[in-house]
């Protein structure tokens, strides 16, 4: 990616920022120059290895929104996937707000997106509020939330209520949707190759056992080898990058190393998705899934490609802060529910992505949960 050569010049630039501004705020997603750099500091102090092996369990926001138990979406989820949505309709549809104010004249009983946002607002504040006064009663929380608390902003301050909601969001935007949809998908890519997930299941089976489960440190270490799983969960990014799209805008004129020029005000985009399927970047068996092109023919280890081939994380100095804890939380994932169950595809289904900022699937993924023996 030539643009990252010249990074200071390449910005998110005001459609982005016009479009997320109501969710994300001045949150790590949004920001350039030095509002990006603090937070970028004080979250990569936070994602530094030793947290991570010790504490990569714990790195959530200390509340549990019971999604699981309630057949409804709970209202927060329900408002935060609303607004994240409407984000993205800004962006392909000029008359978002026109259809907005008509909306609210001709459809006075849906929830708007201010409702939406307030109810966000709202709930991002309890959990603020709850956080202070646990630590007040001498309570300790080694979480996401109660690491930024004690980080510090640009000014060196300690970040006020305000620039802690949007780290909530930012976080929540970068590390729920990504994750989860990579999962849908591996499960998706798994059924349709028994081969694969034959291989797969046995390295977990290998590898991970009831007592490891529940030792971070020990299970950080195990899953860190397991290679096969390893290729497949980035062969899953590879055809289905959680982020399929994206872009840059100039804020200069520059030229790139093949001689493009660019102009200021330009936006650059590109397609994880559809590189992924490009034979010329990927060779005569792009369009198939393959975790083997990961792995070494003669070692077998993992082989790791250059961000600019495989972007599904990003590349540079803004690359994803969360990569590693994706992986591992996904791998864990993976780890716990295929040691015990077997899942396969309800037959009939149309499996398809949704065009939206990341890669849900459309109509969601329906399948059968078999305890394995
Ligand atoms: C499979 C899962 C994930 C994928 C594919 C993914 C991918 C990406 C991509 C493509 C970006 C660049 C977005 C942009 O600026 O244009 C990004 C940024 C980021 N990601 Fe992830 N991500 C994943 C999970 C996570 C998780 C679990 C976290 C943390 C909880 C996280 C934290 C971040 C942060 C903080 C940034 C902003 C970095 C910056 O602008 O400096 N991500 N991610």
């Amino acid at each position: 990616m030539s643009f990252l050569d010249n990074f200071e010049n390449y910005a998110k630039g005001p459609k982005f920022n016009e479009a997320t501004k109501e969710i994300l705020g001045h949150g790590i997603f949004n920001a350039n120059g030095e509002q990006w750099k603090w937070q970028r500091k004080a979250a990569s102090l936070i994602f530094n290895v030793k947290n991570f092996r010790d504490h990569f369990t714990e790195l959530g926001f200390g509340v549990n929104i019971k999604a699981l138990s309630h057949t409804e979406k709970v209202p927060f989820a329900a408002s935060f996937d609303e607004l994240q949505r409407h984000s993205f309709e800004k962006f392909i549809d000029p008359f978002v707000n026109v259809k907005r104010h008509l909306k609210k004249v001709f459809k006075p009983w849906e929830t708007t997106p201010e409702q939406h946002l307030q109810i966000v607002d709202d709930f991002a504040t309890s959990v603020i509020d709850g956080r202070r006064a646990q630590l007040a009663r001498g309570e300790e929380h080694k979480d996401l939330l109660s690491r930024f608390m004690n980080a510090r902003n640009e000014h060196g301050e300690p970040l006020n209520d305000r620039e802690l909601r949007d780290t909530i969001m930012n976080f929540i935007i970068a590390g729920r949707d990504t994750t989860a949809q990579a999962l849908s998908w591996t499960f998706y890519c798994l059924a349709q190759h028994p081969r694969v997930e034959e291989i797969m299941v046995k390295e977990i089976k290998d590898n991970i056992t009831n007592d490891l489960e529940h030792d971070s440190s020990a299970l950080y270490e195990k899953i860190k080898d397991m290679t096969y799983t390893h290729a497949v969960f980035h062969e899953v990014l590879r055809l289905y990058p959680s982020v399929p799209g994206n872009q840059k805008y100039a804020l200069n004129d520059d030229i790139w190393p093949d001689g493009t020029p660019i102009r200021k005000g330009d936006y650059i985009s590109w397609s994880p998705y559809a590189s992924a399927r490009c034979e010329k970047i990927w060779g005569p068996d792009a369009k198939l899934f393959k975790p083997e092109r990961w792995l070494d023919s003669d070692s077998g280890a993992l082989r790791r490609e250059n961000a600019g081939k495989w972007p599904a994380f990003h590349a540079g100095p803004r690359t994803c802060l969360g990569q590693n804890l994706a992986t591992l939380e996904a791998i864990v994932a993976l780890a716990m529910l295929l040691r015990r169950y077997k899942f396969s595809l309800i037959p009939g289904q149309n499996i398809t992505y949704n065009v939206s900022l990341t890669l849900p699937m459309k109509e969601g993924l329906k399948v059968l949960i078999e305890k394995r023996l």
